[in-house]
C-alpha cells in the first residue's frame, strides 16, 4: 500500500565559490541555506489515481496532468510535469493524487529555487509512491535523484545546468560547505568556521532565468572550447592550451581553471582559518565571472560595490549570473548594508514527518 500523505522540504543553495565549473567537471564549494521549498502531497483514491494536481500556493495557480503520460508545459508546470515524467521514465512507483507546493524562495535570485522545487517534488512523489523505503532512512540513491532532477531542468525546463545545485540542495549539511568534484562525483564536507565572520547576500534587483540568459550559450562556448582542444572536459586542458584558443574562448576556459584553483585555495583558507583569504579569493572569483567568464551586468556591479563600500573583505555574484544575488564576507564589527540578509549552511532536503505525513 502506498502512503497517503507524505511532506518534503528541499533548501535553495549559496554557492562559495566555483562558479561555471560544474558542466565543465571541475569543482565548486556550494552550501544549503534554510530556505527551501516545501511540498505537501496528498494520495488520490482510486478513480484518479492516475492523474495529478498540482497547486503553486504562492501564484495561486493549478496543473492537472496524466501521470503516465505528462505533456511539456511551460512555466513553473515543467517542473511538475518532468519531476514525474522523469521519475515514472526511472522506473519508481508512482500514484497519482494532489500536490501543494510552497515556497519561500525568491525565483531569479540565483539561490536554486528551480533545483530547491524539483528535489521537493521528487521526494514527495518517491514517499507517496512507496510504502517500503523513505528518504530519511537513506533508501535511495541521492546522487542519482540528484541527476534525475537535472534531467528535468536540461530536457523538460531548457535550462542546460549542471549538477551543482541539485547536489547542494541534497546533501547540505549544517555548518559545511560542500567541496564537490564534478569529474568524481566525491562530495566533502568542509567546515565553514566562520569564527564571528558573517556570510551576507543582496540582491542585484535583476532577476535572471537560465533558459534565456547567456547560460546555454556560455556552456556552448565551453564544448567549443573543448572539441578544439581535443579533450573530453575542461578539467583536462592546461592555462598554457586555452591561451591558443580564439577570444571568446580562451576568456571562457580560463575562467574555468583558474576558478577550480581558487576553490582549491578557498578550501585550504578555510581549514587554516584564515577568512581575509578566502575575502580575497571571493572578489577573485567576482572579478573572473566579470571580465573573462562575462555573466556580469550593471545592477550585480552596483551591489558588488555596495557590499565592498561597506567594508566587505570580499564580494562575488553567485550562481549562474545575468542577474540573481551578490555574496559577501564581513569581518566581525563590520556592518553589512542595509537589506543584506545574512546566510549560513543548513541541512539537506529532507522528508517532513508529523500530522501530516
Ligand atoms: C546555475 C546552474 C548550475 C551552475 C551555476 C554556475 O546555478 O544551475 O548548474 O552551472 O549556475 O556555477
Amino acid at each position: 500500500m502506498p502512503r497517503e500523505r507524505a511532506r518534503s522540504f528541499a533548501p535553495g543553495r549559496v554557492n562559495l565559490i566555483g562558479e561555471h565549473t560544474d558542466y565543465n567537471l571541475g569543482l565548486a564549494l556550494p552550501f544549503a541555506i534554510a530556505e527551501g521549498v516545501s511540498v505537501s502531497a496528498v494520495a488520490a483514491g482510486s478513480q484518479a489515481a492516475e492523474r495529478v494536481r498540482v497547486h503553486a500556493l504562492d501564484l495561486g495557480e493549478w496543473d492537472e496532468f496524466e501521470l503516465c503520460d505528462p505533456s511539456p508545459a511551460p512555466g513553473w508546470r515543467a517542473f511538475a510535469r518532468g519531476t514525474a515524467a522523469e521519475l515514472a521514465r526511472a522506473g519508481f512507483p508512482l500514484v497519482g493524487g494532489q500536490l501543494e507546493i510552497e515556497g519561500a524562495l525568491p525565483r531569479g535570485a540565483g539561490l536554486s529555487s528551480s533545483a530547491a522545487l524539483e528535489v521537493a517534488l521528487c521526494i514527495a512523489l518517491l514517499e507517496l509512491g512507496s510504502s517500503d523505503r523513505s528518504w530519511q532512512r537513506g533508501d535511495f540513491d541521492r546522487l542519482e535523484i540528484a541527476r534525475l532532477c537535472s534531467r528535468v531542468e536540461n530536457d523538460w525546463v531548457g535550462a542546460r545546468t549542471g549538477l551543482l545545485d541539485q547536489i547542494s540542495s541534497i546533501f547540505g549539511e549544517p555548518d559545511r560547505a560542500l567541496r564537490i568534484d564534478f569529474l568524481t562525483l566525491e562530495i566533502d564536507p568542509v567546515p565553514l568556521a566562520l569564527d564571528g565572520w558573517r556570510l551576507v547576500l543582496v540582491g542585484s534587483g535583476e532577476p535572471h532565468t537560465h533558459a534565456s540568459s547567456g547560460y546555454n550559450e556560455r556552456r556552448a562556448e565551453c564544448a567549443r572550447a573543448c572539441e578544439l582542444l581535443g579533450v573530453a572536459s575542461l578539467r583536462q586542458a592546461t592555462p598554457e592550451s586555452v591561451q591558443l584558443l580564439p577570444v571568446p574562448l580562451s576568456l571562457r576556459a580560463s575562467h574555468v581553471l583558474g576558478e577550480n584553483a581558487r576553490v582549491r585555495a578557498t578550501v585550504a583558507a578555510l581549514r587554516a582559518g584564515d577568512l581575509p583569504a578566502v575575502g580575497t579569493l571571493l572578489s577573485a572569483s567576482h572579478e573572473s565571472e566579470r571580465d573573462l567568464f562575462e555573466v556580469s551586468t550593471p545592477a550585480v556591479e552596483a551591489a558588488v560595490q555596495r557590499l565592498l563600500g561597506a567594508g566587505a573583505a570580499g564580494a562575488r555574484l553567485v550562481g549562474g549570473g545575468f542577474g540573481g544575488s551578490v555574496l559577501g564576507l564581513f569581518a566581525p564589527g563590520v556592518d553589512p548594508p542595509p537589506g543584506a540578509r545574512e546566510v549560513r549552511p543548513g541541512p539537506g532536503a529532507r522528508a517532513l514527518e508529523g500530522p501530516d505525513s
